[in-house]
C-alpha cells in the first residue's frame, strides 16, 4: 500500500465529502469512502497480513490517512448539519403574534334578519316600526279586532290562555292586537309594521309551530283604498322576492277587515304557469299562499275611537316563517326553531 495510492484515497474522500449537499448525500459517500467496505477499511484490514518490517510503516499510514478523513468527514457534518438546522428553523417559523379565530363566528337567526328587511321596505315607504306586548289583553287581541266571543279562534284549542280562561290575559295569537295599540297611542295619519312573536296550540311539525312571527302593517289615513293596499303589497312582493313576483288576491274573511282578502305570491318556481301541473313547489296552483289583508273595519276604528266617516284604513298580516320557506328553498319550519348552528351559519352575518 504506497504512500500514493493512500493519499489518492484520502482526497476522493474528502472530494465526495465536500461535494455532498446535504446529510442524507454525505450518508452515502460516508459508506463509500469510510464504510466497512470502503477501500480505507479493506486497507486496514490486510496490515494484519503484512510483513512485520512492514506493519508498522503502512499501519501508521493508514491510521493517519483515517483520521484525516475522519475529521473531513465530521467537519462537513457539523457544517451540513448547521445548515440543515437552519432551514428548519426558517420554514417551521411560528409567528406568535398573529391573533388567531378562536372563537367560531356565530350567525344571525335568518327569521330576524328577514325581519329587519321586510321593515326595511316600509321604514323606505315612510313607514314607522310599532310594537305591543306577547302576553295580550284578550279584549286586544280579540274583541277590539270584532271577533264575536263565540267566534272559535277563541277556544282553548287554539289559544294559550294565561292562567284561567277568564283572567283576560292570552299570549297573542297574531300581531294583529297592535293595530289596536297604534291606533289608540298614535297621532292620525299613521302608518306601521310591527313584526313579532306569535303563539297557537299547535303541535310542531313541518309546516306549523307552537310559536313563529308575523308582521302586521296598518294605515290609517284619510281617502285610502284597496287601490293603496294593492299597491303597498305589491311593492314588498317585487323588493322581497323580484319584480316577476305578482300578488294575487282571493276573496277572504277577517272579523277586523271588511272587505278581506287572502294575498297568494306568484309562485317563484313555475312563476304562475298553470299548465305546470307538476310543480311542487305550489302544488300546480302556480300560486302560494302568503297572508292576509283588507280595509279596516269601520267596526274596530270606532272601537279605538277613530270616525270612519273621515278616515279609512288597510291592514295586512303575513307569516315571517312561511316567507322564509319560499324565500330560502327551507322546506321543513323545525329547521327554524331547533337552533341548529349548520342551519343558521348556513345565512351567515347578512343584515
Ligand atoms: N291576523 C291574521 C292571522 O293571523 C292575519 C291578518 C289578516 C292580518 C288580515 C291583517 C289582516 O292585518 O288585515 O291570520
Amino acid at each position: 500500500m504506497s504512500s500514493e495510492s493512500v493519499d489518492e484515497m484520502v482526497v476522493e474522500a474528502i472530494a465526495a465529502f465536500c461535494s455532498a449537499s446535504d446529510l442524507e448525500s454525505l450518508k452515502v459517500a460516508r459508506l463509500t469512502h469510510f464504510g466497512d467496505r470502503s477501500e480505507i477499511s479493506l486497507a486496514n484490514r490486510e496490515i494484519g497480513a503484512l510483513p512485520p518490517a512492514a506493519k508498522a510503516e503502512v499501519g501508521k499510514r493508514i491510521g493517519e490517512a483515517k483520521a484525516r478523513v475522519k475529521e473531513a468527514l465530521e467537519s462537513r457534518e457539523a457544517e451540513l448539519t448547521q445548515i440543515r438546522d437552519n432551514e428548519v428553523l426558517l420554514s417551521e417559523k411560528v409567528d406568535v403574534s398573529v391573533p388567531v379565530d378562536r372563537l367560531k363566528r356565530g350567525a344571525r337567526h335568518p327569521l330576524t334578519t328577514l325581519m329587519e328587511r321586510l321593515c326595511d321596505v316600509f321604514i323606505a315607504m315612510g313607514y314607522e316600526i310599532a310594537e305591543g306586548p306577547e302576553l295580550e289583553l284578550e279584549w286586544a287581541n280579540f274583541d277590539a279586532l270584532n271577533f264575536p266571543k263565540d267566534h272559535p279562534a277563541r277556544l282553548m284549542q287554539d289559544t294559550f290562555f294565561v292562567e284561567s280562561p277568564d283572567s283576560g290575559v292570552v299570549l297573542r295569537t297574531h300581531t294583529s292586537p297592535i293595530q289596536v295599540r297604534a291606533m289608540l297611542e298614535r297621532e292620525l295619519p299613521i302608518y306601521v309594521v310591527a313584526p313579532g312573536r306569535v303563539f297557537r296550540t299547535d303541535e310542531l311539525d313541518a309546516t306549523h309551530t307552537p310559536v313563529f312571527h308575523q308582521i302586521e302593517g296598518l294605515a290609517v289615513d284619510k281617502g285610502l283604498s284597496m287601490a293603496d293596499l294593492r299597491g303597498t303589497l305589491n311593492h314588498l312582493a317585487h323588493v322581497m322576492f323580484g319584480p316577476q313576483i305578482d300578488i294575487r288576491w282571493r276573496p277572504s274573511f277577517f272579523p277586523f277587515t271588511e272587505p278581506s282578502a287572502e294575498v297568494d305570491l306568484k309562485c317563484f318556481v313555475c312563476l304562475g304557469d298553470s299548465s305546470a301541473v307538476g310543480c311542487r313547489a305550489c302544488g300546480g296552483e302556480g300560486w302560494i299562499e302568503w297572508g292576509g289583508c283588507g280595509m279596516v273595519n269601520p267596526k274596530v276604528l270606532r272601537a279605538v275611537g277613530i270616525d270612519p266617516d273621515v278616515y279609512s284604513g288597510f291592514a295586512f298580516g303575513m307569516g315571517i316563517e312561511r316567507t322564509l320557506m319560499f324565500r330560502s328553498g327551507v322546506s321543513d319550519m323545525r329547521d327554524m326553531v331547533e337552533g341548529d348552528i349548520r342551519f343558521t351559519g348556513a345565512f351567515g352575518l347578512e343584515a
